[in-house]
């Protein structure tokens, strides 16, 4: 059986950055707060004209690049995003006409923070089983368009951002490389503690004035049970992970979390007694991107030489949903 292994990475960020002092003239707070409670000095956000798919494939052509391929040597597309560009259809159909891919099937995943390590979860499945050779999958989010700028807002409004990340993944017959194994959860108890209530099918009609005025369009969240569940559920899945390949906290190389907040990664390095050296962080640059997060991280560490053949990587998310999961991978 073959496993999957990592071609290419790309990564692509809109050009308007926000910084903390820009958000503290539309709303009560300030630079040091959002430096000391996220860790966030500056973000990307989308101007109007801006569409999550031309993201997407910008940076899915950085990622072919880098692999040396062209779109047409993709079997299928595999897209994470909570934030398409549509109702319907999703943003995979979209990126496959960008990148003029042919008919290769192209699906959505809508698991929101635990986006990425789930899409990556049905492209390896799918490279395993042999259906398909090489991959393309994606994290890309347009949060900027649903956030209340207004001190009403500040809560989430300091964390999220706009960002794209692409992956190819490709089947590997060479033993001891690629990706070992999944550990996936969801917990819909808690499913409105981060969420966007609408627009949805369960209004009549789903868009009104009232729902507009009233916010519900944009993101809310319980910011501390959010912390609370993230900073347990994430080294839980990061140790169930390891040791059902028989590996402990030890063998990492390198640990990329979901970009949350860096005060969460922290207590996760902390809990997992990680050194700073086996944890890569960049939500200081780009806030939190949802399903972007690792893609774009991963792309950094790849360009800039950070990983090296034969290092144990390991990747974890935890969001909306709640959904979490990690990925173990020998580079
Ligand atoms: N600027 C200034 N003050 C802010 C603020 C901002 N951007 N956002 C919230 N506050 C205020 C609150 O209104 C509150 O004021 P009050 O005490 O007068 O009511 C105060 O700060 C404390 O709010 P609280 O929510 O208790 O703060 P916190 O210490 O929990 O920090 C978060 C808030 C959002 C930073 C924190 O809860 C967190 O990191 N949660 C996880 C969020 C996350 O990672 N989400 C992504 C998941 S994928």
């Amino acid at each position: 059986m073959p496993t999957s292994i990592v071609l290419g990475t790309g990564r692509y960020l809109p050009d308007r950055c926000v910084t903390n002092a820009e958000l503290e003239r539309s709303m009560d707070t300030s630079d040091e707060w959002i430096r000391t409670r996220t860790g966030i000095e500056q973000r990307y956000w989308v101007t109007e004209g801006d569409v999550g798919a031309e993201l997407a494939a910008k940076a899915a052509t950085e990622a072919l690049a880098l692999a040396g391929l062209h779109a047409t040597d993709l079997d299928a597309i595999v897209y994470a995003t909570s934030t398409p560009d549509h109702f319907c259809p999703g943003n995979g159909v979209y990126l496959q006409r960008l990148l003029d891919a042919g008919t290769i099937p192209a699906i959505d995943v809508r698991t929101q923070c635990s986006g990425f390590v789930f899409a990556l979860s049905v492209a390896d499945a799918w490279i395993r089983c042999g259906m398909y050779r090489r991959i393309l999958v994606v994290g890309q989010e347009i949060q900027s368009t649903r956030l209340d700028v207004s001190t009403a807002g500040r809560n989430t409004a300091v964390i999220f951002a706009d960002g794209a990340g692409a992956v190819i993944l490709g089947a590997n017959e060479e033993a001891g490389r690629g990706i070992l194994g999944f550990d996936l959860h969801a917990d819909g108890q808690n499913a409105e503690k981060l969420w966007v209530d609408g627009p949805g099918a369960i209004y009549h009609p789903p868009v009104t004035q009232q729902a507009l005025e009233a916010g519900k369009y944009f993101l809310s969240m319980d910011g501390r049970e959010v912390f609370r569940h993230a900073v347990q559920r994430m080294p839980e899945s990061v140790e169930a992970v390891l040791t059902a390949q028989g590996l402990t906290t030890t063998d990492i190389d390198l640990l990329i979390p979901h970009q949350a907040n860096l005060r969460i990664s922290e207590m996760v390095q902390r809990r997992l007694g990680l050194q700073d050296d086996q944890v890569y962080n960049n939500i200081q640059k780009f806030g939190n991107t949802t399903a972007g997060t690792i893609p774009i991280a991963l792309d950094e560490c790849v360009r800039s030489g950070r990983l090296t053949p034969g290092d144990l990587l390991v990747l974890t998310a935890f969001g909306s949903g709640f959904l979490w999961g990690s990925c173990v991978l020998r580079w």
